[in-house]
């Protein structure tokens, strides 16, 4: 089969660069082995998020010119919402400066009362601290299969409807704020939400009189997984996919970092709810700004009409997910431990396989990110133990299903000749892997730990 190139060519580059091992090593030391506190120009290839990390492209960049900066009723905010309206047919738009900003200014008209629920399949970490900071209390009913990382399974982003349904009738409907749908599933490896789990879920919406959210970051990415792998949606495109899911939804939130391709951004849609639009403009206009730019200025809102068109492009999906599969294939083959299939942005190591010595609380996924960065400058995230944290109650360290090493790939900026960098490395790592230590404390704040903490290797 003859192989495709990426959908684009390269206009504008940005130098990066590999300092020594020993300087790696200094550096790493001096970021008390938390790669959070790297400075960026140290690392090499930076697979920390994919979050408004991807390259514009020259219609964003042109589009910037376009900006219309005006302070109440800017042009460019109504392209934005004309782009909404086109793509999943949601009647009103709430630009807010990015994906946090929207939780923060729709979820609280969401609640009914203290101590509600809001279910999902997995929720994001600051999708987690919003609902938790509105006094509501966050659930996850994922699939099992999720955690299971060696299991095929095509949409292990998916909500287990039994459960759910058992929940909601155990604790009464009166006690569920709403359901939050995440596509792609970021916590649970990137996964997918098929189209069938969705319809499953609105109809237990229904059943019990309960509003949908989707939590959007990715919702391109999920289409496209729904086109490649659900059966009847081969022929379909990606916007009509988009449309029909978000049809079954009555809100999203959207950190438009991600699939819209602009490096600052966020929203919040609202299907035809004109009570929830008052309220929850009501609501930006402290907090994020006035009701036509929450955050943004009118470059930004230029930029982003035209990245969620983009986003949608066939193409470019296929050459995006087929480097983040690439590069989970060449792992695979290498027998490292990932979450399989690969999902739509990231690779998921499996780093309580990949290091079995090292017990959870000593975090051997954050173990692995620094050999990593030791080993070829880049930097990857954790998503495990560390980031998960203490029981609020008995102080005790909580354990991640998986303790996960996230290799996020940046949108459009990276080439193959670089994911064959960090095979090599982890490749390198798995060979000696029996002499990596875990890790403790240096400095341990209360709260959100992971992005400032210290740590040391552990001796011995
Ligand atoms: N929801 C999901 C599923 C996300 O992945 C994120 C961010 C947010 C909400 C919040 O959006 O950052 O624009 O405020 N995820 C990034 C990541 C940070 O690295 O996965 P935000």
């Amino acid at each position: 089969m003859m192989r495709k190139a990426e959908p684009f060519r390269i206009k504008m580059v940005e130098p990066i660069r590999m300092i020594s091992r020993e300087e790696r090593i200094q550096k790493l030391k001096e970021a008390g082995y938390n790669p959070f506190l790297l400075k960026s120009e140290d690392v090499y290839i930076d697979l920390l998020t994919d979050s408004g990390t991807g390259a514009m492209s020259d219609k964003q960049w042109s589009a910037l010119m376009l900006g219309d900066e005006a302070y109440a009723g800017s042009k460019s905010f109504y392209k934005v919402k004309e782009a909404v309206k086109d793509i999943f047919d949601y009647d009103f738009v709430i630009p807010t400066h990015q994906g946090r900003g929207a939780e923060q200014v729709l979820f609280p008209h969401l609640m009914g009362h203290k101590g509600q629920y809001v279910l999902g399949n997995m929720h994001f970490d600051t999708t987690m601290a919003h609902i938790e900071l509105n006094g509501m209390i966050p659930v996850n009913l994922v699939i099992e299969d999720a955690f299971d990382t060696q299991k095929e399974h095509p949409f292990k982003g998916n909500f287990d409807l039994e459960k759910l349904e058992h929940f909601i009738s155990e604790k009464g409907p009166e006690n569920i704020a709403f359901i939050i749908i995440t596509v792609t599933c970021n916590s649970a490896g990137g996964q997918p939400v098929s189209m069938e789990n969705v319809k499953g879920v609105k109809k237990i919406a229904d059943k019990y009189g309960l509003k949908l959210n989707f939590d959007s970051a990715r919702f391109a990415e999920n289409a496209y997984f729904i086109k490649k792998r659900e059966k009847g949606y081969a022929d379909k495109s990606i916007k009509e996919i988009v449309r029909e899911m978000y049809a079954m939804g009555d809100y999203f939130t959207m950190s438009a970092k991600k699939d819209a391709i602009v490096n600052m951004g966020g929203m919040i849609g609202i299907k035809n709810d004109e009570e929830m639009y008052k309220a929850a403009s009501a609501t930006c206009v402290p907090m994020e700004g006035f009701v036509t730019y929450g955050g943004l200025s009118g470059r930004d809102m230029e930029a982003l009409a035209v990245g969620l068109q983009e986003g949608l492009d066939v193409e470019y999906l296929e050459s995006r997910i087929g480097q983040v599969e690439y590069l989970g294939e060449e792992l695979r083959k290498r027998g490292i431990p990932i979450q399989w299939p690969v999902g739509g942005h990231a690779v998921f190591v499996d780093a309580g396989k990949f290091l079995p010595h090292i017990p959870a609380e000593q975090f051997p996924a954050q173990a692995l990110c620094n050999e990593l960065y030791i080993e070829a400058g880049v930097r990857p995230v954790e998503v495990g133990s560390l980031l998960l944290g203490r029981d609020p109650l008995t102080g005790e360290q909580k354990k991640a299903d998986v303790d996960f090493m996230r290799l996020t790939i940046p949108r459009r900026v990276y080439t193959d000749r670089h994911m064959d960098v960090v095979v090599d490395a982890l490749t390198a790592i798995w060979e000696r892997r029996d002499q990596i230590k875990g890790l403790e404390f240096t400095y341990e704040p209360k709260v959100l730990r992971h992005f400032l903490c210290n740590l040391k290797p552990i001796e011995g």
